[in-house]
Protein backbone atom coordinates (compact mmCIF):
# COMPACT_ATOMS: atom_id res chain seq x y z
CA UNK A 1 0.00 0.00 0.00
CA UNK A 2 1.43 3.10 -0.92
CA UNK A 3 1.42 6.22 1.33
CA UNK A 4 0.28 9.64 0.59
CA UNK A 5 -0.45 12.81 3.14
CA UNK A 6 -1.55 16.07 3.11
CA UNK A 7 0.65 18.46 5.37
CA UNK A 8 -0.64 21.73 6.31
CA UNK A 9 -0.64 24.21 9.59
CA UNK A 10 -3.65 23.63 10.90
CA UNK A 11 -4.79 20.21 8.65
CA UNK A 12 -7.39 18.59 10.98
CA UNK A 13 -10.04 19.95 9.09
CA UNK A 14 -8.74 19.13 5.27
CA UNK A 15 -10.91 17.56 3.18
CA UNK A 16 -8.11 15.65 1.29
CA UNK A 17 -8.11 12.62 2.94
CA UNK A 18 -11.87 12.34 2.17
CA UNK A 19 -11.18 13.63 -1.42
CA UNK A 20 -8.07 11.18 -2.12
CA UNK A 21 -9.70 8.09 -0.43
CA UNK A 22 -12.60 8.40 -2.60
CA UNK A 23 -10.50 8.35 -5.46
CA UNK A 24 -8.59 5.39 -4.49
CA UNK A 25 -11.95 3.30 -3.89
CA UNK A 26 -13.47 4.41 -6.88
CA UNK A 27 -10.04 3.52 -9.02
CA UNK A 28 -8.95 0.39 -7.09
CA UNK A 29 -5.54 1.90 -6.42
CA UNK A 30 -3.72 0.25 -3.65
CA UNK A 31 -2.82 3.45 -1.74
CA UNK A 32 -3.48 5.14 1.83
CA UNK A 33 -3.47 8.99 2.58
CA UNK A 34 -3.92 10.28 5.66
CA UNK A 35 -3.25 14.35 7.29
CA UNK A 36 0.03 15.23 8.64
CA UNK A 37 0.11 18.41 10.61
CA UNK A 38 3.72 19.98 10.41
CA UNK A 39 5.00 22.32 12.96
CA UNK A 40 4.84 25.64 11.66
CA UNK A 41 8.76 25.91 12.04
CA UNK A 42 9.09 22.12 10.88
CA UNK A 43 7.95 21.88 7.18
CA UNK A 44 10.87 19.96 5.90
CA UNK A 45 11.64 17.64 8.92
CA UNK A 46 8.11 16.96 7.91
CA UNK A 47 8.49 16.10 4.84
CA UNK A 48 11.83 14.14 5.46
CA UNK A 49 10.53 12.34 8.01
CA UNK A 50 7.51 10.77 5.47
CA UNK A 51 9.61 10.03 2.51
CA UNK A 52 11.97 8.34 4.97
CA UNK A 53 8.88 5.99 5.79
CA UNK A 54 8.42 5.21 2.35
CA UNK A 55 5.65 7.65 1.67
CA UNK A 56 5.37 8.94 -2.32
CA UNK A 57 3.80 11.57 -2.36
CA UNK A 58 2.33 14.97 -0.83
CA UNK A 59 0.08 17.52 -1.05
CA UNK A 60 0.64 21.12 0.70
CA UNK A 61 -1.68 23.48 1.78
CA UNK A 62 -1.61 27.03 4.59
CA UNK A 63 0.91 28.05 4.57
CA UNK A 64 3.51 26.07 3.34
CA UNK A 65 3.47 26.31 -0.40
CA UNK A 66 6.09 28.51 -0.49
CA UNK A 67 8.76 26.37 1.12
CA UNK A 68 7.82 23.37 -0.65
CA UNK A 69 8.49 25.69 -3.61
CA UNK A 70 11.98 25.87 -2.24
CA UNK A 71 12.07 22.56 -0.84
CA UNK A 72 11.37 20.74 -4.69
CA UNK A 73 14.80 19.57 -6.66
CA UNK A 74 12.45 19.69 -9.71
CA UNK A 75 9.93 22.04 -10.55
CA UNK A 76 6.92 22.05 -13.24
CA UNK A 77 6.59 25.37 -14.93
CA UNK A 78 3.23 26.21 -13.52
CA UNK A 79 4.82 25.61 -10.22
CA UNK A 80 8.24 27.59 -11.40
CA UNK A 81 5.56 30.29 -12.30
CA UNK A 82 3.24 30.34 -8.99
CA UNK A 83 6.29 30.52 -7.12
CA UNK A 84 4.20 27.66 -4.59
CA UNK A 85 3.68 23.87 -4.77
CA UNK A 86 0.94 22.21 -3.89
CA UNK A 87 2.06 18.43 -4.82
CA UNK A 88 5.56 16.96 -3.93
CA UNK A 89 5.96 13.50 -5.89
CA UNK A 90 9.19 11.46 -4.65
CA UNK A 91 10.78 9.25 -6.48
CA UNK A 92 14.49 8.09 -7.43
CA UNK A 93 15.57 10.46 -4.73
CA UNK A 94 14.15 13.27 -6.29
CA UNK A 95 11.33 15.51 -5.05
CA UNK A 96 9.26 17.06 -7.88
CA UNK A 97 7.18 19.87 -7.24
CA UNK A 98 4.22 20.66 -9.42
CA UNK A 99 1.15 23.34 -8.59
CA UNK A 100 -2.08 21.75 -9.21
CA UNK A 101 -4.61 24.64 -8.26
CA UNK A 102 -5.07 26.28 -11.51
CA UNK A 103 -5.71 23.25 -13.62
CA UNK A 104 -8.29 22.48 -11.30
CA UNK A 105 -9.74 26.01 -11.65
CA UNK A 106 -9.62 25.61 -15.30
CA UNK A 107 -11.38 22.31 -15.07
CA UNK A 108 -14.03 22.72 -12.53
CA UNK A 109 -14.64 26.23 -14.83
CA UNK A 110 -14.62 24.11 -18.21
CA UNK A 111 -15.87 20.76 -17.29
CA UNK A 112 -18.59 21.27 -14.50
CA UNK A 113 -19.37 24.36 -14.98
CA UNK A 114 -19.42 24.50 -18.68
CA UNK A 115 -17.71 27.89 -19.27
CA UNK A 116 -15.39 27.76 -21.90
CA UNK A 117 -12.67 30.66 -21.21
CA UNK A 118 -11.19 31.07 -24.62
CA UNK A 119 -11.76 34.51 -26.35
CA UNK A 120 -13.24 35.39 -22.87
CA UNK A 121 -12.62 38.83 -20.84
CA UNK A 122 -11.58 37.73 -17.16
CA UNK A 123 -11.12 39.41 -13.83
CA UNK A 124 -9.18 38.21 -11.21
CA UNK A 125 -9.28 39.54 -7.87
CA UNK A 126 -6.66 39.30 -5.81
CA UNK A 127 -2.64 39.27 -5.97
CA UNK A 128 -1.29 37.19 -3.30
CA UNK A 129 -0.61 33.38 -3.69
CA UNK A 130 -3.77 32.12 -4.12
CA UNK A 131 -3.86 34.42 -7.49
CA UNK A 132 -0.60 33.77 -8.63
CA UNK A 133 -0.69 30.40 -8.86
CA UNK A 134 -3.77 30.19 -11.00
CA UNK A 135 -2.47 32.69 -13.80
CA UNK A 136 -0.48 30.57 -15.97
CA UNK A 137 -3.28 27.58 -16.44
CA UNK A 138 -6.12 30.94 -17.03
CA UNK A 139 -3.58 31.93 -19.83
CA UNK A 140 -3.16 28.73 -21.14
CA UNK A 141 -7.20 28.92 -22.26
CA UNK A 142 -6.35 32.29 -24.46
CA UNK A 143 -8.56 34.02 -23.46
CA UNK A 144 -9.46 37.90 -24.53
CA UNK A 145 -7.64 39.42 -21.70
CA UNK A 146 -7.15 38.91 -17.99
CA UNK A 147 -7.47 41.16 -15.88
CA UNK A 148 -5.77 41.69 -12.30
CA UNK A 149 -7.00 43.62 -9.85
CA UNK A 150 -5.81 44.19 -6.19
CA UNK A 151 -6.18 46.42 -3.08
CA UNK A 152 -2.76 47.07 -3.26
CA UNK A 153 -2.64 48.11 -7.44
CA UNK A 154 1.60 47.74 -7.46
CA UNK A 155 1.00 43.85 -6.72
CA UNK A 156 -1.13 43.38 -9.37
CA UNK A 157 1.14 45.44 -11.97
CA UNK A 158 3.75 43.13 -10.68
CA UNK A 159 2.00 39.81 -12.06
CA UNK A 160 1.44 41.73 -15.14
CA UNK A 161 4.64 42.08 -15.75
CA UNK A 162 5.93 38.93 -14.70
CA UNK A 163 3.54 37.35 -16.47
CA UNK A 164 3.02 39.64 -19.74
CA UNK A 165 5.16 36.92 -22.04
CA UNK A 166 2.35 34.28 -21.42
CA UNK A 167 -0.55 36.28 -22.88
CA UNK A 168 -2.80 39.13 -22.69
CA UNK A 169 -2.55 40.42 -18.95
CA UNK A 170 -3.10 43.55 -17.39
CA UNK A 171 -2.53 44.96 -13.79
CA UNK A 172 -4.19 47.31 -11.27
CA UNK A 173 -6.02 48.76 -8.67
CA UNK A 174 -10.24 48.31 -8.43
CA UNK A 175 -11.01 51.70 -9.50
CA UNK A 176 -9.48 50.64 -13.26
CA UNK A 177 -12.27 48.68 -13.05
CA UNK A 178 -15.02 51.27 -13.64
CA UNK A 179 -17.17 51.99 -16.82
CA UNK A 180 -15.61 48.23 -17.79
CA UNK A 181 -17.44 44.33 -18.40
CA UNK A 182 -15.97 40.77 -17.96
CA UNK A 183 -17.81 37.54 -18.63
CA UNK A 184 -15.59 36.03 -16.00
CA UNK A 185 -15.08 37.01 -12.59
CA UNK A 186 -13.16 35.39 -10.13
CA UNK A 187 -12.50 36.05 -6.47
CA UNK A 188 -9.19 34.73 -5.33
CA UNK A 189 -8.66 37.36 -2.55
CA UNK A 190 -8.85 36.36 1.18
CA UNK A 191 -11.69 38.50 2.13
CA UNK A 192 -14.49 35.82 2.03
CA UNK A 193 -12.93 34.25 5.17
CA UNK A 194 -13.29 38.10 6.56
CA UNK A 195 -17.07 38.16 5.30
CA UNK A 196 -15.87 41.16 3.31
CA UNK A 197 -16.85 42.37 -0.02
CA UNK A 198 -13.66 43.51 -2.21
CA UNK A 199 -14.43 46.98 -3.71
CA UNK A 200 -16.33 46.12 -6.89
CA UNK A 201 -17.48 49.36 -8.86
CA UNK A 202 -20.91 48.48 -10.27
CA UNK A 203 -21.23 47.27 -13.63
CA UNK A 204 -18.19 44.81 -13.72
CA UNK A 205 -20.35 41.52 -14.17
CA UNK A 206 -21.27 40.86 -17.87
CA UNK A 207 -25.17 39.82 -17.68
CA UNK A 208 -23.99 35.95 -19.06
CA UNK A 209 -21.01 36.29 -16.58
CA UNK A 210 -20.04 33.41 -14.31
CA UNK A 211 -19.12 34.85 -10.62
CA UNK A 212 -16.65 32.35 -9.06
CA UNK A 213 -15.34 32.64 -5.51
CA UNK A 214 -12.33 30.10 -4.75
CA UNK A 215 -13.49 30.10 -1.23
CA UNK A 216 -15.81 26.95 -0.24
CA UNK A 217 -17.70 26.02 2.61
CA UNK A 218 -19.23 29.10 3.16
CA UNK A 219 -22.54 29.21 1.43
CA UNK A 220 -22.94 32.48 -0.76
CA UNK A 221 -20.03 34.77 0.47
CA UNK A 222 -20.53 38.27 0.20
CA UNK A 223 -18.95 38.37 -3.48
CA UNK A 224 -21.21 35.80 -4.99
CA UNK A 225 -24.28 37.79 -3.59
CA UNK A 226 -22.90 40.85 -4.87
CA UNK A 227 -22.49 39.25 -7.94
CA UNK A 228 -26.14 38.13 -8.12
CA UNK A 229 -27.52 41.53 -7.25
CA UNK A 230 -25.47 42.99 -10.22
CA UNK A 231 -27.34 40.48 -12.43
CA UNK A 232 -24.16 37.98 -12.89
CA UNK A 233 -25.86 34.45 -14.77
CA UNK A 234 -24.06 32.12 -12.87
CA UNK A 235 -22.36 31.43 -9.54
CA UNK A 236 -20.28 29.06 -8.19
CA UNK A 237 -18.19 28.28 -5.35
CA UNK A 238 -14.60 26.97 -5.12
CA UNK A 239 -15.21 23.28 -3.89
CA UNK A 240 -15.04 22.00 -7.43
CA UNK A 241 -11.50 23.59 -7.43
CA UNK A 242 -11.19 21.89 -4.85
CA UNK A 243 -11.69 18.08 -5.95
CA UNK A 244 -10.08 18.58 -9.52
CA UNK A 245 -6.82 19.77 -8.03
CA UNK A 246 -7.14 16.40 -5.92
CA UNK A 247 -8.15 14.58 -8.91
CA UNK A 248 -4.91 16.62 -10.75
CA UNK A 249 -2.71 15.50 -8.07
CA UNK A 250 -4.03 11.58 -8.00
CA UNK A 251 -2.99 11.78 -12.41
CA UNK A 252 0.45 12.85 -11.31
CA UNK A 253 0.80 10.24 -8.97
CA UNK A 254 -0.91 7.13 -9.84
CA UNK A 255 -1.60 7.84 -13.74
CA UNK A 256 -4.89 7.44 -13.74
CA UNK A 257 -7.66 10.52 -13.91
CA UNK A 258 -10.38 9.63 -11.29
CA UNK A 259 -14.13 11.11 -11.59
CA UNK A 260 -14.68 14.16 -9.69
CA UNK A 261 -19.06 14.70 -9.86
CA UNK A 262 -19.69 11.94 -7.93
CA UNK A 263 -16.84 13.28 -4.93
CA UNK A 264 -17.90 16.71 -5.47
CA UNK A 265 -21.90 15.97 -4.75
CA UNK A 266 -20.64 13.89 -1.91
CA UNK A 267 -18.89 16.83 -0.38
CA UNK A 268 -21.94 19.04 -0.96
CA UNK A 269 -24.28 17.06 1.38
P1 LIG B 1 -3.56 34.07 -0.44
O1 LIG B 1 -2.47 33.06 -0.33
O2 LIG B 1 -4.91 33.59 0.01
O3 LIG B 1 -3.61 34.70 -1.77
P2 LIG B 1 -2.29 36.44 0.51
O4 LIG B 1 -1.08 36.12 -0.26
O5 LIG B 1 -2.16 36.98 1.91
O6 LIG B 1 -3.22 35.17 0.67
O7 LIG B 1 -3.17 37.45 -0.36
C1 LIG B 1 -4.42 37.90 0.05
C2 LIG B 1 -5.06 38.66 -1.09
O8 LIG B 1 -6.39 39.04 -0.73
C3 LIG B 1 -4.35 39.96 -1.44
O9 LIG B 1 -4.49 40.17 -2.83
C4 LIG B 1 -5.14 40.99 -0.63
O10 LIG B 1 -5.05 42.31 -1.15
P3 LIG B 1 -3.77 43.22 -0.75
O11 LIG B 1 -2.61 42.69 -1.54
O12 LIG B 1 -4.14 44.59 -1.18
O13 LIG B 1 -3.61 43.07 0.72
C5 LIG B 1 -6.52 40.45 -0.82
N1 LIG B 1 -7.52 40.86 0.19
C6 LIG B 1 -7.64 40.44 1.46
N2 LIG B 1 -8.71 40.98 2.06
C7 LIG B 1 -9.31 41.78 1.13
C8 LIG B 1 -10.48 42.61 1.12
N3 LIG B 1 -11.27 42.73 2.20
N4 LIG B 1 -10.77 43.28 -0.03
C9 LIG B 1 -9.99 43.16 -1.12
N5 LIG B 1 -8.90 42.39 -1.17
C10 LIG B 1 -8.56 41.70 -0.06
Amino acid sequence: TDQYAVTGNPIAHSKSPSIHTEFAKQTGEDMAYTAVLAPLDGFDRTVDQFISQGGKGMNVTVPFKQEAYQLASVLSERAQLAEAVNTLKFENGNIFGDNTDGAGLVRDIKENLGFNIQNKRVLLLGAGGAARGVILPILKQLPDSLTIANRTAAKAVELQQQFSAYGAITGGGYSDLAGREFDLVINATSSSLNDALPPLPAGVFASHALAYDMMYGKGLTPFLLFAQSEGAAQLADGLGMLVEQAAESFFIWRGVRPATLPVIELLRK
